[in-house]
């Protein structure tokens, strides 16, 4: 079986607090982009076999579909094994959630190959267990997520747009960023976006574009910086850093404008992507 796992950007990201267990309660707008993994998952006899064709992925229990496939197998009491062979393109430690697209896309395929039926509520508590960013993987699309990013709440999908991702070559590991969290309050409000996204503007989508940890993030790395300002040099409707970091996209309404950026951006940054929201 031959299934395909789509990346993820942040539009807005508000961390509210740092909560008892130890996670934080967050605010986000997310959205689905066409660009993505390949997973080709066989059964076998035992076992559970990760191949990847980048190196430095691990492939054992610390790989996002080792740990998705092992909770599928062992919940569903399920005396198989499978292999699963990774084909990836999405950048890693990149903020565009990767390694949890991947478990919940091996989520969605096991059950189908299974036969299992679980509804997709089952599937995304399931996910829960593997990472935060899981659930929405599940679902995908234009999501409110709040939480530690697993409450999703229906908005109205985003106008087709086009992103340019570049994936400068620091990396920011996702627990440090929110080690970085300080509980300064801010004047922010996602009611605004939201609006902006129902009345399909994508300029005033672009001018209301928020994540919390380019704050903490981009005046301390420079390459993630220089990232940004690079970016943000050609015209476009807005520019972010996603997630934790370290990616960063432009948002544009012409798929020429993008292509012309992509063009440019790509002499200088070897990931670099072209891509379009998926609904
Ligand atoms: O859930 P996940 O394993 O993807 O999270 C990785 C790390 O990011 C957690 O161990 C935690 O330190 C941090 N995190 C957080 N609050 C969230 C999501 C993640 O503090 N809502």
């Amino acid at each position: 079986m031959k299934v395909k796992a789509y990346a993820k950007i942040n539009l807005f990201l508000d961390i509210l607090h740092k909560r008892q267990d130890g996670y934080h309660e967050l605010d986000m707008i997310m959205q689905s982009v066409t660009l993505y993994d390949t997973l080709h998952i066989k059964k076998i006899k035992s076992g559970i076999i990760i191949k990847c064709n980048k190196p430095l992925i691990p492939l054992d229990q610390a790989n996002t579909v080792y740990k998705a496939a092992e909770l599928f197998l062992t919940e569903q009491q399920l005396n198989i094994g499978v292999s699963i062979r990774i084909d990836k393109k999405i950048p890693v430690e990149a903020g565009l959630a990767g390694g949890s697209t991947d478990a919940a896309a091996t989520l969605v395929a096991l059950n189908r190959m299974f036969e299992t039926k679980l509804s997709e509520k089952q599937l995304r508590h399931m996910a829960l267990k593997v990472g935060s960013d899981v659930p929405f993987c599940i679902e995908g699309g234009t999501k409110r997520a709040k939480g530690r990013g697993e409450l999703l709440e229906k908005v109205s999908p985003l106008p087709k747009s086009y992103f340019v991702i570049i994936k400068p070559h620091a990396s920011v590991s996702t627990k440090y960023a929110y080690s970085l969290f300080d509980r300064t309050k801010k004047n922010i409000n996602i009611a605004r976006i939201i609006k902006a996204i129902e009345s399909k503007d994508i300029s005033h989508i672009g001018k209301n574009l928020y994540n919390e940890f380019e704050d903490y993030i981009i005046p301390y790395n420079y390459e993630i910086r220089k990232a940004k300002e690079f970016l943000d040099s050609f015209d476009n409707e807005g520019c972010l850093m996603t997630g934790s970091g370290s990616a960063i996209y432009s948002l544009h309404s012409s798929l020429k404008q993008a292509k012309e950026v992509y063009t440019i951006a790509k002499k200088k940054y070897k990931d670099c992507f072209l891509c379009q929201s998926k609904n």
